[in-house]
């Protein structure tokens, strides 16, 4: 956990705010869509001209949301997802949809504004606040736009996890980019694709989505529908700790944990375990197909490359192959400049899967089946034989 803010004054008078939104009868989207059409809810969040101002003041039931959220990752203004543009004052159109509630009312068009672009000017220090799933006016969304071009449609609260757990880029980006160029050469216009974060919304609609990257003549498993009641986000997230419970999980599974859970009878990783979790095969893929990246961009490019999680864009050159990281005359790491479409591809969907920490409950098969095709295709120039991995797809 990282350390949260103090209480400030200003947290205090934000919370207690939604607190009053919610007591003023601003019901919740699924509930009550129709009130949205009123005057007074056609601001559907504001700030209270009065109203409980202090903890105390709030209704136990709020208090209890509040308290959770509060601990959450939402509501943590230090994190980086929040407090990165602080330097500029305000936060980016491009970015405030997902990093900031206003943003995102601004981008639905729930601050009165046009819907689908934001247009406003962001102010920095907002968080994934309770207006932003609180707010009769999500019964109106009626769908999500993915960044494969996806529309799916949604309902009620859907609309907000899906809105900003979607990444920004998909299989069609990397694609457009490599279009018509010679699959193992070095290209300096090719630069790293990034899914972005937390992009559990994007696994969790698998091939349907289109998040990945799809080889030609393959298909690709769809949404995982899990099995009834598990149906949605918050079937498994409490959505104000975010946390999952793993209690209800056994009425179906029998395992210690989320990570330990495992149906699939048969081994996808060539180890022939199948006492470990899914997420073990996951992980394990997840593993050689990084080393085979690496691999390749020594062998086959000529330029290896080196990853490094904590620094974007997170893949560097190692031109001298001594395993580390290259610097420029400014003393900074020197991005990965000798993309192939090769190597792109496959790193763009190594990531993708990455960056989703809960790939094996969102949609295991999705993530199984993009790193299996991003080993074989790497496997080929790189000589190895492929069928002797025993991976299974
Ligand atoms: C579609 C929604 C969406 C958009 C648009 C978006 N982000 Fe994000 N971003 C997220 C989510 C969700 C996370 C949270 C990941 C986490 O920390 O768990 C995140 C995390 C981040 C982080 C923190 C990464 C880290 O390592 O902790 C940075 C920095 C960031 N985004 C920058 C940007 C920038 C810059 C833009 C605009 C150019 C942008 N984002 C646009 C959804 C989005
Ligand atoms: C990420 C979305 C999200 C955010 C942010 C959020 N809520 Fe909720 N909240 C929900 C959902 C979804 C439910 C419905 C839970 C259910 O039906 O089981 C809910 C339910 C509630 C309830 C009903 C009782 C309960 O706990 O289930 C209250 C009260 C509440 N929220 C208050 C708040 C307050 C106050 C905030 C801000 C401090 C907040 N919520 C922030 C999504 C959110
Ligand atoms: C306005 C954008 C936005 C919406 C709406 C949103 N999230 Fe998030 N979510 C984020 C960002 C940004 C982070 C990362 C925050 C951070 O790094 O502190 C995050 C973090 C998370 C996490 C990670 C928690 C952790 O401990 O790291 C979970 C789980 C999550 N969200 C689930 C949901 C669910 C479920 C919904 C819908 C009920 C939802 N989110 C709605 C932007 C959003
Ligand atoms: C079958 C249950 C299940 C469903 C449905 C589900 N998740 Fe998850 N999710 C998990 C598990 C398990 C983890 C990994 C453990 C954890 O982080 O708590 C996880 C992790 C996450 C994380 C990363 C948390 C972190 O620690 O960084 C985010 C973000 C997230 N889920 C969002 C969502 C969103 C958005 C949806 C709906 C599109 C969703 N989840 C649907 C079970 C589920
Ligand atoms: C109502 C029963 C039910 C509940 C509750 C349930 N699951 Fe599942 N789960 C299933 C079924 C059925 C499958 C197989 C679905 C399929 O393959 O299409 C599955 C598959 C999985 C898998 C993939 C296993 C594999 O080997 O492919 C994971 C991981 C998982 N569930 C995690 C969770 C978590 C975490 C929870 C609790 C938050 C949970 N499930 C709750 C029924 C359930």
């Amino acid at each position: 956990m990282s350390a949260r803010p103090i209480l400030s004054p200003k947290s205090l008078i934000l919370m207690s705010s939604f607190a009053a939104c919610l007591l003023g009868g601003l019901a919740f989207a699924q509930s009550d869509g129709a009130s949205n059409e009123e005057g007074e809810a056609a601001i559907p969040f504001a700030l209270p001209q009065s109203g409980p101002f202090t903890p105390a003041e709030i209704k136990i039931d709020n208090d209890k949301a509040i308290a959770d959220w509060f601990r959450s990752a939402h509501a943590n203004a230090a994190a980086e997802a929040f407090s990165h543009w602080d330097d500029d004052g305000e936060i980016r159109a491009a970015c405030a949809t997902c990093h900031s509630g206003e943003g995102f009312r601004d981008f639905h068009g729930l601050d009165g504004t046009e819907a689908g672009v934001v247009n406003g000017t962001i102010n920095t220090g907002g968080v994934v606040d309770c207006g932003t799933c609180h707010n009769a006016g999500l019964a109106n969304i009626k769908e999500i736009t993915f960044p494969s071009g996806l529309v799916h449609p949604v309902q009620g609260v859907e609309a907000s996890c899906l809105t900003c757990h979607q990444g920004r880029t998909a299989g069609i980006n990397v694609e457009t980019a490599i279009a018509n160029l010679a699959v193992d050469e070095p290209n300096g216009d090719l630069r790293f694709i990034n899914p972005h974060y937390a992009t559990a919304a994007a696994t969790w609609l698998g091939g349907y989505g289109a998040s990945g990257y799809h080889y030609d003549g393959k298909d690709y498993s769809g949404r995982f529908f899990h099995a009834r009641p598990v149906a949605s986000c918050n079937s498994c997230h409490e959505p104000h700790t975010l946390e999952v419970e793993f209690e209800p999980c056994l009425t179906c599974h029998q395992a210690n944990s989320p990570e330990e859970i495992r149906i699939a009878r048969q081994s996808y990783d060539g180890s022939g375990n199948v006492s470990v979790g899914i997420s073990s095969d996951i992980s394990a893929n997840a593993e050689t197909l990084l080393d085979l990246i690496r691999d390749y961009t020594e062998e086959v490019a000529g330029a290896p490359v080196i990853y490094d999680g904590n620094r974007y864009p997170y893949f560097f050159s190692d031109a001298n192959g001594d395993g580390v990281i290259d610097t420029g005359e400014d003393g900074r790491p020197v991005a990965y400049g000798s993309w192939t479409p090769r190597s792109l591809r496959t790193a763009f969907n190594w990531k993708l899967v990455t960056a989703d920490p809960g790939n094996y409950a969102h949609n295991p098969k999705y993530a199984l089946e993009l790193l299996y095709d991003s080993i074989a295709d790497l496997s080929g120039p790189l000589g190895i034989d492929f069928e002797a991995m025993d991976l299974l797809r």
